[in-house]
């Protein structure tokens, strides 16, 4: 493994996940390939854009000439797939190119990578395949698969894919399914960086329903050492869970946003719920640790300190996304290139 091509470098875990790779393996080039939607900002990746092991291909999956033209130029061994629509409101208002993006785009991707003879894909996924949990139990790996919204039926069609791939095919494909992520370069469109966004600008913090849906937090970095393990020492057609036990009531991540940042409670306002509203989830994360060894490194106070400090001190990259400049930056950056 030499030549990876990370798909949706340029989104939140995809940017984490590059920076990652770069500083841990000195031999190892990394192919940023983004078409660079509304979520994929360049600037996420300037620490890393002069490092002769970076590259970045701005392409779409679901264009089957331009992946493979990025798979021989760059002689790529292994493939980390994060591109996707991601958001879950955004695939209840417009369905569509969930569909089109996560799977018919996953689909030319393994076609592309089946032609091309790759080593490793790595399908990254997440804990909604599995629907809602009530109030106690955990999602393992064998938990049936129930998707409830656009978002997670697209990402359980995707996993399917690959996993199907896998079996009839022998393709090399790997599906991680994880919960949700919170850190640096998150959009601030996520639960947390916009409760932080509007926080700081003394605006109204809108939790829907009754603020009472659990979700699993994990830092993102440690979700990238999770990638990691798995791309190294994963079983081909196996699915891995990742999370770390950390179970949060929306409210309570709120009202924790607000002391760190010294903001009143009063900014809470309760809006609609969100339609199909997943309430719990909540992952066994016994595989990837009993098998592969992983478990994550950051307690969650430390995680979301560094969080909030982060955006802190990176007012000007939220700021930008907000009023829409940070679009202007690939035609800046990349205009004689
Ligand atoms: P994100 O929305 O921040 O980034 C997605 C990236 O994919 C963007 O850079 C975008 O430009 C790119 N992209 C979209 N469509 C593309 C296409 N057709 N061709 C090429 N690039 C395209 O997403 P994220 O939060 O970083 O999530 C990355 C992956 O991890 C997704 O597959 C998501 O389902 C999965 N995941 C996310 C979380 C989470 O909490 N954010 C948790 C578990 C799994
Ligand atoms: P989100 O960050 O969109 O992730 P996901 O829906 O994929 O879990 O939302 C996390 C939780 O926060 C989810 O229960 C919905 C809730 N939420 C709000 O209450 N208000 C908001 O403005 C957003 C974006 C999310």
């Amino acid at each position: 493994m030499k030549n990876i091509l990370v798909t949706g470098g340029a989104g939140f875990i995809g940017s984490n996940f590059v920076q990652f790779m770069l500083n841990k393996y000195p031999g190892y080039t990394i192919v940023n390939y983004d078409v660079l939607t509304y979520a994929g900002n360049l600037e996420n990746l300037t620490s890393v854009e002069k490092n002769p092991r970076y590259r970045f291909v701005k392409g779409d999956i679901g264009d089957a000439a331009a992946v493979t033209a990025a798979l021989k130029e760059y002689s790529i061994d292994t493939i980390v797939h994060f591109a996707a629509e991601s958001h879950v409101d955004r695939s209840i208002s417009g369905p569509a190119v969930f569909v089109q993006t996560n799977v018919v785009g996953t689909q030319v991707l393994l076609d592309a990578s089946r032609a091309h003879g790759i080593e490793r894909f790595l399908h990254v996924s997440t804990d909604e395949v599995y629907g809602s949990l009530g109030a106690t139990g955990y999602f393992t790996e064998q938990t049936p698969l129930h998707p409830n919204s656009p978002y997670s039926a697209s990402k359980a069609s995707s996993d399917m894919l690959v996993l199907a791939y896998q079996h009839t095919f022998g393709f090399p494909g790997i599906v991680t399914r994880c919960s949700n992520n919170y850190g640096p370069y998150q959009f601030p469109e996520k639960l947390i960086p916009l409760m932080i966004a509007n926080a700081l600008n003394d605006r109204p913090l809108p939790v829907y329903g009754d603020g009472l849906n659990v979700r699993d937090w994990l830092y993102v970095e440690d979700h990238c050492s999770a990638l990691d393990t798995v791309l190294h020492r994963g079983v081909n057609g196996e699915v891995y869970n990742i999370g770390g036990h950390n179970e949060w009531k929306n409210i309570d991540i709120v009202k924790l946003v607000l002391k760190e940042l010294g903001k009143p409670e009063s900014l809470i306002t309760f809006v609609k719920d969100r339609p199909g509203h997943d309430r719990r989830y909540a992952i066994d994360a016994a595989r990837i640790k009993n098998d592969l060894g992983w478990v994550p490194a950051y307690q969650f106070e430390t995680g979301i300190r560094r969080t909030v400090q982060w955006y802190l001190q990176h007012r000007s990259w939220w700021e930008r996304i907000i009023s829409g400049d940070y679009k202007n930056y690939y035609a800046q950056q990349y205009a004689n290139r």
